[in-house]
């Protein structure tokens, strides 16, 4: 078969579905990680006024974690952490922690989706802002982490002088982690677009 004969998903029969499935899964998993790099790479260029654009800002953040001993999720969050400027400018963290939930501990799942407002520590203030409005999680089990991930690998990820290791050097590492089984059990059986129903 090289295509299915219906143009309505209604008409599908159980063969139809596992030739799509087969497919869907060997390109998806075939191309992720280059997908993953491009998407990367989308933010190299414009600096925005910093001194590093943003790609080169990811890097740094991975780079300074993985010199720092932190697990393969947290270093490859790092490297994604910002992935969601380029598609979602408005809520680029719970984007990026979307992409990286059925992957990642929920650690490091947590301090991505939260890694925006507790940036906002070092400089909501200036803007009319509260700085400290990430207290409202003051009482969660990673609130300590996600301040410890800004301090460390965020806000400081602006400089041009730092040794930043290329992107070359987390592929492997990207690789490892995007082929781990789901940690979120899908609606849908493997191999089909089985979105994950929980945030
Ligand atoms: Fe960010
Ligand atoms: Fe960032």
């Amino acid at each position: 078969m090289e295509h299915v004969s219906w143009t309505r998903m209604e008409d599908g029969t159980r063969e139809d579905y596992e030739f799509l499935g087969e497919l869907y899964t060997e390109h998806s998993q075939g191309e992720l990680i280059e997908n993953l790099v491009t998407l990367l790479k989308v933010m190299e260029g414009p600096k925005l006024g910093y001194q590093i654009d943003r790609y080169q800002h990811s890097l740094q953040s991975a780079t300074r974690a993985l010199r720092a001993d932190e697990s393969l999720d947290l270093v490859v969050g790092a490297l994604l952490h910002d992935v969601g400027d380029a598609i979602a400018p408005q809520n680029h963290s719970a984007t990026a922690a979307a992409m990286l939930r059925p992957y990642v501990d929920d650690e490091t799942h947590w301090v991505i989706k939260h890694h925006g407002l507790f940036q906002g520590y070092y400089y909501f203030h200036h803007m009319g802002g509260n700085r400290d409005a990430r207290d409202v999680f003051g009482e969660h089990e990673y609130y300590e982490s996600c301040v410890q991930f800004c301090a460390k690998y965020d806000q400081n990820c602006f400089d041009p002088d730092y040794p930043t290791l290329p992107i070359e050097d987390f592929v492997p590492m990207m690789e490892e982690l995007f082929a781990r089984e789901s940690r979120v059990p899908g609606v849908a059986p493997v191999g089909m677009t089985a979105d994950i129903q929980i945030n």
